[in-house]
């Protein structure tokens, strides 16, 4: 992996004086937002709630001229967003029928290895997979991808990917903007490269590495998208939906906005800022406060991590996302809550056990992944503490599955208030060691495992990924026990 490294400051501000987009103001932000539809869903005779899946190739029109060819869940791009209640019994029919094998992944999702939708629960073609389990985790915005090994890359960037909202009473009792659509939307951010024909690029000059790092952005598929604003607040549930590319959100008049909620769910108060990076795979709900008639464009701004991520630092640079234009009344009834979620509160000086992971050259801990070994495993109901560093300088990132977990410090300090919520995913700024907490309960299985992965997902096809299961009962010196 050293096409990025090869490629040199010079070569990227080639790139981007030559991309779609080198200053602001160049997308006509011409279509309406497209929201996702909600899954629709049946209640069982047990009532269990059960959605229907159909993964399916297609074609899109995403601009004037030919279609691209596509994947899609129950559509030709990116699925239904799905939408359950924490202590929800819910069960999926998800078909298959492309041509070749996928999976399913709830990201984010606490749940049974044996559901997870990981590398081993692979959907043949024409296959059907039912998993169902019992929601149980506070409000947050998920997501759900395919996640075969060696495929996942590819399977997103086609347009496998949607969001699920997990909904609480604690959550619901607050005032926060809550009409899907109206003045809660969510926001797949997708960078995409198209040919000539308007078919989708997999790789791009700037991309080396990390695989394609696009130059148009496509918001929940719509290229050039306005949202036409009709109340004052409004709560964006920003997913970072993207192969590789780091976005540092920000609006074209510099308007602070209310950070509420990271990957796992509703902070304790809301943070106010003005910029807010997210990595592939992360998601953070925000508030925008609007004033009538007046028209703001949501952007990406280069990060103050430009120096520390040296190379790279047009990856967060210049992009238009979308327009929101301003109705001349607004509606005014929601708020933004002076308490809202609970502060995780793990003690790492509680730690049964630590583990260290360092993301350098297409393994973690010099363990290129391996379908067939399990990394460790872990006892239930125990708490652990990972300390994970970026050994390379590339970008990577780090995402466990089953657990939200709470970022203790990086090198040392309490984390900045963007990491101090509950988090599934988090940038690794190079050689900064991030100490997480985390707490594997309720479901236990020896063979089947979990995956831990840096989400630039070239990097994870390449195989920056492993295995752990948990464990009811862990054997001494279990430090990392072979598996066939
Ligand atoms: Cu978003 Cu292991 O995945
Ligand atoms: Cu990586």
């Amino acid at each position: 992996a050293t096409g990025a490294l090869a490629l040199g400051g010079g070569a990227i501000a080639t790139w981007i004086a030559g991309a779609k987009q080198d200053t602001w103001g160049e997308v006509d932000f011409d279509s309406p937002l497209l929201v996702p539809p909600l899954a629709e869903s049946t209640l069982d005779a047990s009532g269990v709630r059960v959605f229907d899946l159909d993964i399916q190739a297609g074609r899109t029109e995403f601009k004037d001229g030919p279609a691209t060819d596509t994947w899609g869940i129950n559509g030709t791009y990116l699925g239904p967003t799905i939408r359950a209640g924490r202590g929800e019994a819910i069960a999926f029919a998800i078909r298959n029928d492309l041509d070749q094998a996928t999976s399913v992944h709830w990201h984010g999702m606490h749940l049974p290895a044996v559901m997870d939708g990981g590398p081993h629960q692979s959907i043949a073609p024409g296959d059907i997979w039912t998993p169902q389990w019992t929601v149980d985790q506070p409000a947050a915005t998920l997501w759900y991808h395919p996640h075969l090994h060696g495929k996942t890359a590819d399977h997103l960037y086609r347009g496998l990917t949607g969001m699920f909202i997990v909904d609480d009473e604690e959550a619901g009792a607050l005032h926060l903007p809550s009409s899907y659509g109206v003045d809660d939307v969510p926001m797949i951010v997708q960078d995409r490269t198209f040919n000539g024909d308007h078919q989708f690029e997999a790789s791009s000059p700037l991309g080396g590495s990390l695989g394609v790092i696009g130059d148009e952005i496509l918001v929940n598929g719509t290229l050039g998208p306005y949202f036409d604003v009709t109340t004052r607040l409004v709560r964006l549930r920003l997913l970072n939906g993207s192969n590789a590319r780091l976005y540092h959100f920000g609006f074209s008049d510099d308007r602070p906005f209310s950070l509420i909620a990271t990957d796992g769910g509703l902070l304790p108060e809301a943070w106010e800022t003005d910029r807010l990076l997210l990595s592939p795979g992360e998601r953070a709900e925000i508030i925008v406060a609007f004033t009538p008639g007046e028209t703001v464009d949501l952007r990406s701004y280069q990060s103050e991590h430009g120096g520390a991520l040296g190379r790279f630092d047009g990856f967060a640079d210049r992009l238009d996302i979308c327009r929101f234009r301003a109705a001349a009344t607004l509606a005014d009834e929601t708020e933004i809550p002076a308490v809202m979620g609970s502060a995780p509160d793990l003690d790492g000086a509680e730690a049964a056990r630590e583990r260290s992971f360092v993301l350098e050259s297409d393994a973690i801990n010099d363990q290129p992944m391996d379908l067939g070994r399990i990394d460790f495993g872990v006892r239930e109901g125990a708490l652990e503490v990972w300390e994970v560093r970026n050994g390379n300088g590339f970008v990577h990132n780090f995402h466990v599955h089953d657990v939200q977990f709470q970022v203790l410090t990086v090198d040392g300090e309490t984390p900045p208030p963007h990491l101090r919520g509950r988090k599934d995913t988090v940038l690794l700024i190079p050689d900064r060691r991030y100490r997480l907490a985390m707490r594997f309960s309720d479901y236990t299985d020896p063979n089947l495992p979990y995956m831990y992965h840096c989400h630039v997902l070239q990097h994870e096809d390449e195989g920056m990924m492993g295995q752990f299961v948990v464990l009811a009962e862990v054997p001494s010196g279990d430090a990392a026990h072979a598996h066939s």
